[in-house]
């Protein structure tokens, strides 16, 4: 085949990071999806081959490692709203000799940016044998999860190269989407928004968001610049993603981070908290506002040093960092820009090696 690749796909250009040019890429990346995944009347338009695979299914299971991981909790939730299909997110490597009792027609759902990553490639060997079906999402065509699986959704992301993954966790999201809409029609579900057009406006204000970069390098200064460690706190989708910027904090500045529901905090981890800890909590949520405001109130009596990324549409406060309103369903696609941002630059701030962070590998081919 022809890779879908020019030579400025794979060179950093003026941008100092591989990372700092893939988060910018991340609103050409939901535009180029929606393309790819559209018909000229607009609507959502899947290969025969994937609309057969889920026709047939009566539960998804999720399986995948890291960011990728991070990215199916988000796509779990959007599944069972929008399409109703009972959903399950494992990881690769706990999965493959711990399965889960699975359900009759089972369709297994591998992402990975890669597409080579051995824990997944174990698991997908074990189902095939089972004889069941598999869905790829994966960025990479003909990489060897696309290749075993029955069927691939590309993310059409364009390469990544830094280790740290960016856009292909918001390509997944998007992607998982596309799927939750187009079984949700196949089955006669009602929508509840439409979604080509939200994803194009999540696009216009991940566009705003990336040309205000400066808002989040300051953040990145006032709360990670010399902490040993951090917590993000959210609820619901905001705890998936919550989960992704701890991951992301970790990996790049070397920053002892947790991602936590909120509301779990007070069962143990909340022993943690001393005077001026970071807590970043996300708030996009509307139907749990109050109670993750609650618990930054916890946290705050106890000293920590808290930093509240909410959205319009919630009821905020004084000192919010408020985002654009998008539907409270897709807001992972848009509250994770910051704190992507907040990593990038927490790690430069900390002298880090952003796109080579130690010990780790874009791609991990062994098990
Ligand atoms: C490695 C990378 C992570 C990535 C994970 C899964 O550990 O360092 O950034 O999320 O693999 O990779 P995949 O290609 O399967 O999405």
């Amino acid at each position: 085949y022809t890779a879908e690749i020019d030579a400025s796909d794979i060179e950093k250009g003026t941008y100092a990071h591989y990372m700092l040019k893939e988060m910018d890429e991340q609103p050409a990346v939901i535009r180029n999806i929606i393309q790819h995944y559209q018909n000229e009347n607009g609507d959502i338009e899947l290969t025969e081959g994937v609309r057969e695979l889920v026709s047939e299914a009566d539960r998804v299971y999720i399986v995948a490692c890291g960011t990728s991981y991070n990215a199916g909790l988000v796509g779990k939730d959007i599944l069972e709203r929008i399409a109703g299909i009972p959903t399950e997110v494992h990881v690769s490597s706990e999965f493959g000799y711990n399965m889960p009792l699975l359900s009759e027609r089972p369709l297994f759902v591998f992402l990975s940016q890669s597409g080579e990553t051995a824990d997944s490639r174990a698991v997908l060997v074990e189902v095939k044998k089972r004889g069941y079906k598999a869905l790829t999402m994966t960025n990479v065509p003909g990489s060897t999860l696309s290749r075993e699986a029955n069927e691939t959704m590309l993310l059409h992301a364009g390469p990544e190269i830094a280790v740290a993954s960016t856009k292909a966790y918001t390509a997944q999201i998007a992607v998982l989407a596309i799927l939750a809409y187009d079984i949700a029609r196949a089955t006669g579900k009602e929508l509840p928004f439409d979604l080509m057009p939200e994803l194009a406006r999540v696009a216009t204000i991940m566009d705003s968001i990336m040309a205000q970069k400066e808002l989040f390098e300051d953040l990145a200064e006032r709360y990670l610049k010399t902490t040993p460690n951090t917590f993000f706190i959210g609820r619901g989708l905001d705890a998936s993603v919550c989960l992704e910027g701890a991951l992301k904090v970790k990996e790049i500045s070397y920053i002892q981070a947790e991602g936590y529901p909120g509301g779990e905090l007070k069962h143990g981890s909340i022993a943690l908290i001393e005077d001026g800890t970071p807590v970043i909590a996300l708030i996009s949520q509307p139907k749990t506002n109050l109670n993750i405001r609650g618990n930054v109130k916890e946290v705050v009596a106890r000293g920590a040093n808290a930093c509240i990324i909410s959205m319009q549409g919630v009821e905020h406060e004084n000192d919010d960092f408020i985002l654009p309103h998008v539907e409270p369903l897709l807001a992972p696609l848009i509250n994770v820009l910051p704190v992507q941002l907040m990593a990038y630059y927490a790690a430069l701030a900390r002298g880090c090696d952003v796109d080579k962070p130690r010990n780790l590998a874009k791609s991990v081919t062994v098990e």
